[in-house]
């Protein structure tokens, strides 16, 4: 196990309608003039910003609101909540959404309190600096709730690039598991799928001795198999919706990950399709993370990958073979997106085998190498996407 830090500041505030008691968490991190950040119809169907905005007003929080926030977050909405912020003097960020409506938030928070150009953090010619942020949660996927990172497309080039640091963890976060009840099916299944693949990006390592962390991942991945189906099934399980919520903020605070090197191409593999298609971050995911695996099996040493099989999808271990176990697991995972409504190749997706010059390009790799596990070049990349097709 390597040397780490962790630090995970965010107070969990979780359960049954616990969105009525946001103004109270604002005030006790010191908010008194807040920005609402939410995204397009959700929240405001739901009746949930009318429960946040109440409970600011019993705590006399004043607010500004601002919505529309997109799925792959843009930077033009995050120009405009920076502006608004800095007029009205805001001082706290609430996101009231997903993982979109709280990186928007995130991204809203460091340049307020920046004269320059806020991308300037996301293409890492500035050190992280932000505004407190908290969130209510409506849906269980990227982990932006308890996470360090926030992800933005600029329109210019359509890029889209994350940026990091502790002050981006949010100073609490709202967890009720029913406000994820009106999650459409797809949804719900590529919020599994990012779940899933915050493991795995952690789970596939080359430091040796973390039995701990292994054991951790290995109960989030079986969790999120056992619980997802049953919220598809009855959207209103709240044991099922539960269970989700939480592994999808286990899965991406880093508890899974400290003390090893982790992997991550999968994702920015992924955010390239994200970013020209425009599909969900999950769905891209489900396409990438096996075409990944395929590829990664045959240039490593396969046993992590047995393991996986075993001990996660319940294939049995045939020691003559270990590579077939492999094998057997990637294909396990990949029947199991399927069968939980994701896309698992590019036709699937709605993605053109035309555009994998312009994907590898854009992920800008240029003559280098990127990832932990298997660090991959510009003609592994292209193979990834190949197999994807
Ligand atoms: O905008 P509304 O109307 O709310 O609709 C949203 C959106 O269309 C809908 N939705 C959310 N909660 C709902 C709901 N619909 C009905 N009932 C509810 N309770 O769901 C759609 C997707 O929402 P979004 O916020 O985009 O989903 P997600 O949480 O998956 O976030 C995806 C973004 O997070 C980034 C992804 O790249 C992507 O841009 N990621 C952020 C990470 C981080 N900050 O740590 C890590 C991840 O790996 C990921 O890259
Ligand atoms: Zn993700």
């Amino acid at each position: 196990m390597n040397n780490f830090d962790f630090c995970s500041p965010t107070y969990f505030v979780f359960g049954k309608s616990r969105e009525t008691e946001t103004g109270k968490y604002v005030a006790k991190f010191g908010g008194k003039k807040v920005l609402i950040h939410y995204g397009g119809q959700s929240a405001i169907k739901s009746g949930l910003l009318e429960r946040v905005k109440k409970s600011l007003d019993e705590e006399g929080i004043l607010y500004v609101e601002l919505g529309g926030v997109k799925p792959n977050p843009r930077s033009e909405l995050v120009y405009e909540g920076i502006s608004l912020c800095k007029k009205e003097q805001v001082d706290f960020i609430l996101a009231v959404g997903g993982g979109s409506v709280i990186d928007s938030a995130k991204a809203i928070a460091m340049g307020i309190v920046y004269d320059g150009d806020f991308w300037d953090f996301f293409s890492g010619k500035s050190p992280v600096k932000a505004l407190p942020i908290g969130t209510v949660l409506t849906i269980s996927a990227a982990g932006s709730e308890g996470s360090e990172n926030t992800v933005i497309t600029k329109e210019d080039g359509m890029l889209k690039r994350g940026a990091g640091g502790d002050c981006l963890r949010p100073k609490f976060s709202i967890l009720n598991p029913e406000l994820t009840m009106t999650l459409p099916a797809y949804q719900t299944a590529c919020g599994a799928t990012d779940i899933m693949a915050h493991v795995f990006e952690r789970y596939f390592t080359n430091t040796k001795d973390v039995e701990i962390t292994d054991r951790l991942c290995e109960a989030v991945l079986m969790t999120m198999i056992k619980e997802t189906p049953k919220a598809i099934k009855d959207p209103n399980d709240y044991g099922a919706r539960a269970n989700i919520m939480w592994a999808g903020m286990v899965a991406h605070n880093n508890i899974v990950g400290v003390g090893r090197e982790q992997d991550w191409n999968s994702h920015g593999i992924e955010h390239e399709l994200s970013a020209l298609y425009d599909c969900a971050h999950g769905a891209g995911l489900a396409v990438i993370m096996p075409a990944w695996m395929s590829y990664v099996v045959e240039h490593h040493d396969c046993m992590r990958f047995a393991q996986m099989a075993v001990r996660v999808f319940g294939c049995e271990m045939d020691f003559e073979n270990p590579k077939a176990t492999a094998l057997e697991g990637i294909n396990a995972f990949k029947s199991f997106l399927s069968s939980i409504g994701m896309p698992v190749n590019f036709k699937e997706l709605g993605a053109r085998k035309e555009d994998i010059p312009t994907l590898v390009d854009k992920f800008g790799i240029g003559d280098g190498t990127t990832g932990g596990y298997v660090p991959l070049d510009k003609n592994a990349v292209t193979a990834i996407y190949e197999l994807a097709v």
